[in-house]
Formats: C-alpha cells, structure tokens, sequence
C-alpha cells in the first residue's frame, strides 16, 4: 500500500474515502468515533494546504433517502475540525457536485452527498467510478470499515488516480496483521453475534493460528445444537448444523478447545424487565431463548483468556442492546481489559459500544473501526481495498 507519506499534496484536490456510516439519532450524530478516527488523515492534509473533498456512505438505503443524508456528519466535522465544512447535497457522481468541487480552493474541506444514492456504486460501475474520479488529483482510502466492499467509491475510483491509504487505513492494517503474523502465545478468540454464517471463513483460518476459540452469543446455539444440545426457542441456524460440526471436528483434531456457553440467561421474550433463568445451555426448556451467557460461563471465559498474551473479539455475547442482557458481553470486556502486557484487539459494533460503555478503550491495544472488514481481513489476510492501493506492504 503506499501512504500518504508518499503523497505531496500541496496545492492538491484529494478525493478521500472515509466510513462515516455512523449511528443517527433524532438528525444528530450519535457517536461520532468513526468521524474522529478520520482526523489525522484531513488534518495532515490540511497541513499542505490541499482541498480535501471527502466522501462516504451511510447506512443501506435504497437510493435517495433523505434519512441517509450526510449533513448530519457535516455538522460534527466542523465541530470537530474547528473550520467550515462545504457540505455537497447532490449525488455524488452528478455534473452539479463536479461544478461545486472545481470552485473549491486551498485549505478547504467538502463532504459530498451519501455514494449509495447512487444506483451505480455498490456495483462497481466504472462510469460511477470515472466521474468519482473528477473530484479529485489523487484518492486517499481510510474507510477501513470499507475496505471489504468492492465498490466504486473503494476499490472503482482507487484505479483512475494516484491512490494512497490514509492513516486510519494504515493503522488498522498494522494492528490486525499483527493477528495474523508474529503474534505471542496463548493466542484467543473471542467471538459472539447472531450467526455462525458471518464467521465460518474466519474461525475456518484462525484455526491455524490460536490456542483456543470461546463462542457467545447466539451462534453458539447452533453449535450446542449441533452437538444434540437442546436449545429450546433460542436462535438456531438450522441449515448451518453441519458446518458447525465440521468446525468443531477441525477444532478437536488441532487439538484446539472451542468453549461453547454451559448456562444461560433465558427468557420467553427480549423485552427490558421481563423475567429470567439461568438454564444449563444444553438443556433449555421449550418456550425459552437463550438470550446471554450466564455466570459460570463468564467465569469459564475470563479463566481461559487470563493467560492470553493475545485476544482478538468481535461480537456479543448476548442480546447487549436490552438490559438485563447485556451483563455477559460487559463481563467479557472486563476480563479483557483486565490482561497486562497483552495485545488486545476489539471489532464489530456492539463490542466496541460495550468498551466504550464502560469507559474501557484505552484498556484494549486497539479499537477496530472495522466489523465486517476486520473479520474479512483475518479470514483472508487481505481485502479489495487494500490490493486497490497496491497490496500490503
Ligand atoms: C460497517 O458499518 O461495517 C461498514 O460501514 C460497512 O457497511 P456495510 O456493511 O453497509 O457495507
């Protein structure tokens, strides 16, 4: 990949492509981490006097929607940065935002409209890509949290200018590479969500290169079950009972624990306030969910990772969003954050929320901005975005 350290952008218009696909509430920027990770990369560019014209997604809508606008981000930029943000309301490939771009001088910073109002860029199309790349001389990827969508404003734009990786970019490529190279021993995953099938590729790889693997949230109902557990109502991939058992096979003969939930926090129904057991997660009655993992499997986890030199996590271990089910995937953030000297390393939405809930990300080495990208990454040591930029370095 080359950086910006090989990038003069004095004088320059740079395209940059940031995530800002951030959580909206009420029209106002929720949490604005991924905004301020793209910081060091606008501001270095700043630095030279470039133009920077930023563009990002937000959210999956389905053509122009004025819910996705970008003007929300717009707003907390400026605070952020402490200086005027032209905010571009047309979409992004359109004759009207190439006319506002070419007005724009030196030391100013534009955010142009969502990219996924255009019809054309989550294909790839190379007609979306080409008048992309109008709107700049050279093009700066740091949407990490992207770098796994081979789409026109990642990967299409990427092959018509001078592209660099921006410093978010770069950072989070040497943080994770690291889990797959020259890591310390014992090596642990953590890893939780709803689905076994987001993961499979990744568990599939990190086979070959941890000491064991602990499995929350609901994915791991469709191992128990896969072992002839009962799992009473809890969710169950039903189509994914043989895949988990050949994960589980692979697993036993490298001789690699895979700890899988012994009780859980049970329910009828995922509502605040409603009432809980805690039920051996092999046994759940009929009419219950497994909705978290319970206490002695918080307690199993934090004593497997107690002597982790390295951790990677992503994902839930229960349904964090609704209390009481929530205490699970804060005990696991605790366990983490608890290891001295070791490198530890968060991904995936609502892991983060859980570390920043608990004011607890300066405990963790680093703080993937990437869900999706950085399990793509450690099941495939690459990503579209970073071969666009050249391949790693
Ligand atoms: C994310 O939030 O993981 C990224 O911004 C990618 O979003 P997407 O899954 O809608 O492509």
């Amino acid at each position: 990949m080359r950086t910006l350290d090989e990038l003069d952008a004095r004088g320059k218009r740079v395209l940059v492509r940031a995530d800002f696909n951030v959580p909206l509430q009420n029209g106002e920027v929720e949490d604005d981490t991924r905004i301020r990770a793209s910081l060091p990369t606008v501001e270095h560019l700043l630095a030279q006097n470039a133009t920077v014209v930023l563009m990002s997604h937000l959210g999956r809508p389905k053509g122009e929607d004025p819910a996705f606008r970008l003007r929300p981000v717009a707003f907390r930029l400026e605070e952020l940065l402490r200086q005027p943000v032209t905010y571009v309301p047309f979409p992004p490939g359109s004759d009207q935002t190439y006319e506002v771009v070419r007005g724009l001088g030196p030391g100013v910073v534009a955010l142009l409209e969502n990219v996924r109002f255009e019809p054309g860029e989550t294909k790839n199309d190379p007609e979306l890509a080409r008048r992309y790349a109008r709107l700049g001389e050279a093009f700066v990827l740091d949407a990490f949290g992207s770098a796994h969508r081979a789409h026109a404003s990642v990967v299409g734009v990427a092959s018509l200018l001078p592209s660099y990786a921006g410093r978010l970019m770069e950072r989070e490529v040497r943080a994770l590479a690291r889990l797959l190279q020259g890591y310390q021993r014992p090596y642990w995953v953590v890893l939780g969500g709803a689905k076994i099938s987001d993961k499979i590729g990744v568990i599939q790889n990190l086979l070959n290169h941890v000491d064991g693997i602990a499995i929350g949230g609901a994915m791991a109902f469709t191992f128990i079950r896969a072992e002839g557990g009962e799992v009473g109502d809890s969710l169950v991939e039903e189509d994914k009972l043989e895949v988990a058992r050949g994960i589980l096979k692979a697993a036993r003969d490298k001789g690699k624990p895979v700890l899988l939930p012994t009780d859980v926090v049970a329910a009828a129904e995922i509502r605040e306030g409603v009432a809980t057991q805690v039920v051996p997660a092999e046994r759940i009655p009929a009419g219950l969910k497994g909705l978290d993992i319970g206490p002695e499997t918080q307690k199993r986890f934090a004593e497997a990772l107690s002597s982790a030199q390295t951790v990677f996590w992503n994902g839930p271990m229960g349904v964090f969003e609704v209390p009481p089910f929530d205490r699970g995937t804060l005990a696991v953030a605790r366990a983490i954050a608890a290891l001295e000297g070791a490198y530890t390393v968060v991904g995936g939405g609502d892991s983060v929320a859980a570390i920043h809930r608990l004011g607890l990300a300066k405990a963790f080495t680093h703080v993937s901005t990437g869900g999706g990208a950085s399990l793509e990454f450690l099941e495939k040591g690459t990503l579209p975005g970073i071969e666009a930029l050249g391949g790693l370095p």
